[in-house]
């Protein structure tokens, strides 16, 4: 019997020729019809390997709900497997791709795991640090040697803290609660949630510190909830969720891909037909308005143009959020998008409640689960259609072009599994950061008509009154980038970021052993009137260069993150942005409602409009 043979029968009994996985193997991979040879055992290998793993998370007679539902999600990945077998194997003329070419294996070598960072970064975290200590909490006692304990760092206790976040509401005033404990304990404090142990840092100089100081895979914190849930389901990470080693190598395939502005100009075309259709909605939109003007809640409308333009470049495919009648798995997601927002809290606690407490009190982890089981659901039906559009070519034997997802396919750096957990990390993490932040901007801009104004002009003087911007123009209109960053100094979406340290450091005076959790209050400090004069103010001119010396970098405000674990979609979200601000002012003066009165912040996970925003969008004449 020939290898193929041998494996074939071997699969046979030992999984039962009943497995979803055999008719794929047999049909794509084992019965010939494969056109490359060599693939066909790399390929059936890494098959073997997916069925251990969902043999080893679903044991035969297992019962547990947790172990059904993640056989109910089988058949159909297996018949996506068997597709990307058959695509992988017949990869003759595959696209160019799009993009640098991954660096050579010397090149791309990471530092090991908690190694330190090379000599000049830890002189510069250790040269910091001396000013770090100025900015820091005042030296308890006066003691002036040598770093203190975090015993001796300040922070409220953890009763004060119960009671804050559970009975004063603090999970939706996150982002005052850091600026009300910066000014009761410092710059830098302790804080202590349950079991939980964090110390947060509201400066500048040493959130810098920090990030600059970072190794080669930074670690997010609190992500376990969301790596059970992978685990349990037989799902891969995804970027968000991932750590270490396997985080390193989705980020490399990725970046590579959208993490330069030249590598999203090339999509300025599929947003822009986007923003032709959200344009389109506005004026149906007016049209039903009792005033003829009026959009109420921009961010519904918003959040539906972040969604299309997002997964327009994700998925390669119009999803349809803009028509009149939004199709059903679309529909189904925002529903599992709103139930992962929706259950913040309860999500949260579904992270916070220990397993053994689970039977006692299931729901915030089931509806965790539920919610998780639309996202990857829906991603999964967007990405197998592209894989089944891709092999409709290939049979027919065309060359086979396109962008982000088809690169994936074809280039074979990350496996379907990663692919999905991609897509439905990226999908999750770019649609309601991006319409927040747009909601935001048209607010400041109906607020604030003489900036409205002055951004009108630029854009008519350097592009025109109906020019449709590609990412090439947005340079010439300098105010339209300002606006971005004011708004995301004054609403950034992630009010404050999670780290947890690989190394000791001395931050502030305090000696922060490896493996302490770390709250970056971003909120605190984009406020800090010694980081932005005027700071309350809304005054996106601060952000304009004066010269090429004149560089306005702030760790003050550092919406997207920084560094290698900064957000990989910050360019996407940009252009999405940028673009469509341009197109609003070249069609409307956005005016105020009369409804709408000034829009606290919420948090809610990230930090939202805590209320409805209405808008004018009058007609330009
Ligand atoms: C205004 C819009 C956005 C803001 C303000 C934002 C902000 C952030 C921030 C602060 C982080 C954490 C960075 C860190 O830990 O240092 C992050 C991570 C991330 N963002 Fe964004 N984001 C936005 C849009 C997007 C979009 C459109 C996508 C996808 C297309 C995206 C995908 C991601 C992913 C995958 C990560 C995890 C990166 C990693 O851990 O390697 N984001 N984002």
């Amino acid at each position: 019997m020939g290898r193929a043979g041998k494996r074939s029968a071997w699969l046979s009994c030992s999984l039962g020729t009943d497995h979803p996985l055999f008719p794929a193997l047999g049909e794509g991979v084992l019965n010939g019809r494969c056109k490359l040879m060599p693939r066909r055992y790399e390929f059936e290998e890494a098959l073997l390997v997916h069925v251990k793993a969902e043999q080893r998370a679903t044991p035969k007679g297992s019962s547990s709900p947790d172990r059904k539902l993640a056989a109910a999600h089988r058949p159909g990945r297996a018949a996506a497997m068997a597709l990307w077998a058959r695509i992988l194997s017949t990869r003759a003329a595959s696209a160019p791709r799009r993009g640098r070419s991954p660096a050579p294996a010397a090149q791309q070598q990471p530092r090991p795991q908690g190694a330190r960072p090379p000599a000049g970064a830890r002189a510069r975290a250790r040269a910091e640090d001396k000013g770090a200590g100025r900015a820091g909490a005042p030296r308890a006692g006066g003691r002036a040697q040598g770093p203190r304990s975090l015993a001796a760092m300040p922070g409220p206790r953890t009763l004060a803290n119960l009671v804050e976040f559970f009975w004063k509401d603090g999970f939706g005033r996150i982002h005052e609660i850091q600026q009300k404990h910066t000014r009761e304990y410092g710059k830098i404090f302790k804080s202590h949630f349950g079991p939980q142990f964090v110390v947060s840092i509201a400066d500048r100089d040493m959130v810098a510190q920090v990030l600059r100081a970072e190794g080669a895979t930074p670690q997010r914190a609190n992500m376990e909830s969301w790596q059970e849930y992978r685990h349990l389901r037989g799902r891969s990470t995804g970027l968000i969720s991932a750590e270490g080693e396997q985080w390193l190598k989705m980020r490399r395939v990725l970046r590579q891909r959208i993490l330069k502005p030249r590598d999203v100009a090339i999509f300025s075309g599929e947003i822009n037909q986007v923003i032709a259709d959200l344009i389109k909605r506005i004026y149906i939109l007016k049209s039903q308005a009792e005033d003829g003007e009026t959009v109420t809640n921009v961010n519904e409308l918003f959040f539906k143009y972040s969604m299309e333009g997002v997964a327009t470049i994700l998925y390669e495919s119009r999803l349809g959020c803009l028509e009149n009648s939004v199709p059903q798995p679309t529909v189904d997601y925002i529903e599992a998008l709103g139930l992962m927002f929706s259950m913040f809290k309860t999500s949260m606690y579904a992270g916070a409640i220990p397993r053994w407490l689970r039977p006692l009190i299931p729901k915030p982890w089931l509806e965790f689960c539920r919610s998780w089981d639309g996202l990857f659901k829906f991603s999964q039906i967007h990405v197998d259609n592209k894989l089944k559009d891709i092999q409709c070519h290939m049979d027919r034997g065309e060359r086979v072009r396109g962008g982000l997802l088809t690169c994936l396919f074809l280039s074979q750096e990350l496996t379907l599994e990663e692919i999905y957990a991609n897509m439905t990390e990226m999908l999750l993490a770019g649609v309601d950061t991006t319409s927040f932040t747009l909601s935001w901007a048209v607010y400041l801009l109906a607020r604030h008509p003489q900036v409205q104004q002055t951004l009108y002009q630029e854009i008519v003087k350097n592009l025109g009154e109906r020019h449709i911007p590609t990412a090439a123009d947005v340079p010439k209109v300098p105010l339209v980038r300002a606006l971005l960053k004011e708004t995301l100094r004054l609403f950034p979406v992630l009010p404050g970021n999670g780290r947890v340290t690989q190394e000791d450091l001395v931050v502030g005076g305090y000696l922060i052993p490896k493996g302490t959790q770390l709250a970056l209050c971003h909120y605190a400090t984009s406020y800090e009137d010694e980081n932005f004069p005027r700071a309350k103010e809304f005054w996106p001119e601060r952000w304009l260069r004066k010269g090429s010396l004149d560089r306005v970098d702030n760790f003050g405000s550092i919406p997207f993150g920084y560094g290698v674990r900064s957000c990989i979609g910050r360019r996407i979200a940009e252009l999405e942005i940028h673009l469509v601000i341009i197109q609003l002012l070249q069609h409307f003066e956005i005016k105020p409602s009369s409804w709408t009165k000034a829009v606290p912040a919420k948090t809610h996970g990230l930090l939202t409009p805590g209320g409805p925003i209405h808008v004018r969008f009058v007609n330009r004449k």
